[in-house]
């Protein structure tokens, strides 16, 4: 169930897989050991420290093979169901090397590898290396976390209140307000994606607000390169007014702390506006990408927002040492955070937003394979008017990865998650890699001009930065 067309490799020096393998991944894996020795000596337990220095000795293993260019070796057996399917690939790949190898299975190997070396342990298995970076992340983006929640209590309020829009007098004025907001509202959820962690071997603190404030939204739109949130809202709306009760929205979630929380405005939007009844989030089960959201992400926002002040009176070490000190919250800034955590924790409680993991997301290969090797996963999915798949990974799984022309129409390079799938898509992502599908005649070309674009260096440098983005959507009919 894979394309024909060949997917991208770590062998090809035009692709962001070829500087992927050689510069990014050992570096995650450096941060990665830092991560494990800082909590490994802090402990007073001798088991845990014992197993923390194998931990580190196994990574530095890893990013040995890996920057070494050795043979890619089976995963041990540490008692997950989906071993034996990432080894059976390995071997159908005939045990390639690291630095010629598709890019897709050997970057999703490297995130399970890095997991079995915790699952072979007692006392570090549900440890998470990225956990520190993807909360520390989050608190660095306090003012578009601030300038969000003001936003949001107004908008929900306003519905639960009014059932309307502020200012919208008739319902055509309505309709239109409705579809402005939501717009607005996945937008917000799109850019979100920019600032992953995977990517932040190169971005500042300082990068990261300015990509978040609202102006940098507005400016931003033009950057994206397919725009299909008009025909997503038609079927949330068509659903709407049919009357139908069981009226579902899916985000198959990608990164933790901005991102998570980005998600969740956008979910608690959703039900505010009666667009969706139930919103079903799917996290992921293992340590993945460095900063995709596993269930106790989640459970982390929640508490942070809990209680703001003390969150946002914690300081990094980076900032004690720099002798800072941490500015208060205003009342109003505490209130506004205050009545999200009651509206999440409440939409959770009454069952409207659901967690739903499946250990299919962290398997090897693209989505192409979802309808048959995971198929209640599949019959679940066909249930929901609207799957909404966040981020770069998740589209060059959708797209396989692939070297796909980029006028390849978007439902033809999602393959059986396309034309009959009965799964409706949209995919909102910034660019972190080669793959782009869906463009017009010529766009590739244009963009490729812009500066740093890649020009006729044979690279499509526009698509590895998070500044260019497409928002595309398949109907999942015959
Ligand atoms: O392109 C860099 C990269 O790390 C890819 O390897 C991966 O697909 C992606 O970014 C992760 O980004 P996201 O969190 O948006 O899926
Ligand atoms: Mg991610």
């Amino acid at each position: 169930y894979d394309p024909e067309t060949p997917q991208y490799s770590t062998g090809d020096p035009t692709s962001f897989a070829y500087i992927s393998a050689r510069e990014r991944w050992p570096v995650i894996i450096t941060q990665g050991i830092d991560d494990v020795h800082r909590s490994a000596w802090a402990t007073q337990d001798e088991e845990v420290l014992k197993e923390g220095k194998w931990i580190v000795s196994e990574l530095a293993r890893l990013k040995y093979e890996l920057q070494h260019d050795r043979e890619i070796t089976p995963l041990p057996d540490d008692g997950r169901e989906d071993v034996e399917g990432y080894n059976k690939e390995l071997k159908a790949l005939g045990n390639p090397r690291w630095h010629s190898v598709p890019w897709l299975y050997s970057e999703c190997y490297l995130y399970r590898r890095i997991s079995s070396i915790f699952q072979q342990t007692q006392k570090w298995k549900s440890y998470d290396l990225f956990a520190r970076q993807k909360m520390s992340t989050f608190r660095s983006s306090r003012p578009a976390v601030l300038e969000l929640a003001a936003r949001y209590k107004d908008i929900v309020t306003g519905f639960e209140s009014e059932h309307t829009i502020k200012g919208a007098k008739t319902q055509e004025e309505l309709e239109e307000a409705e579809k402005i907001l939501f717009i607005e509202m996945c937008e917000i959820c799109l850019w979100g994606n920019a600032t992953d962690l995977s990517l932040l071997t190169n971005l500042s603190y300082e990068d990261i607000q300015k990509l978040q404030g609202s102006e940098a939204r507005k400016a931003s739109e033009k950057n994206i390169v397919v725009n299909d949130l008009g025909k997503a809202f038609a079927v949330l709306t068509s659903a709407q007014h049919s009357g139908k009760k069981e009226r579902r929205v899916d985000i198959v979630l990608d990164n933790a702390g901005f991102e998570l929380f980005v998600d969740l405005i956008l979910a608690g939007y959703l039900l505010a506006a009666g667009l969706a009844a139930t919103v079903v989030l799917h996290p992921k089960t293992i340590p993945w990408f460095v900063s995709d959201v596993l269930p106790q992400d989640f459970a982390s926002l929640i508490s942070a927002l809990a209680d703001p002040q003390a969150f946002y009176s914690a300081l990094s070490d980076d900032d004690k040492q720099a002798g800072k000190t941490p500015t208060p919250l205003s009342n109003a800034e505490v209130s506004n955070l205050s009545f999200l955590f009651g509206h999440w924790s409440r939409i959770h409680a009454e069952g409207q937003l659901v967690l739903r993991p499946n250990m299919f997301w962290t398997e090897g290969g693209s989505y192409w394979r979802l309808p048959k090797t995971a198929p209640s996963l599949y019959e679940d999915l066909k249930e929901s008017e609207l799957v909404i798949f966040k981020g770069d990974l998740n589209y060059r799984k959708l797209t396989a990865d692939a070297a796909w022309p980029t006028t390849t129409p978007f439902s033809e390079a999602i393959g059986p998650m396309g034309p009959a799938s009965g799964v409706r898509i949209l995919a909102l992502r910034t660019c972190k890699a080669d793959v782009v599908v869906g463009l017009l005649e010529g766009e590739d070309e244009r963009i490729k001009a812009t500066e740093g674009g890649g020009e006729d260096s044979g690279a499509r440098k526009w698509a590895w930065s998070g500044k260019w983005a497409v928002v595309q959507f398949s109907d999942g009919k015959a």
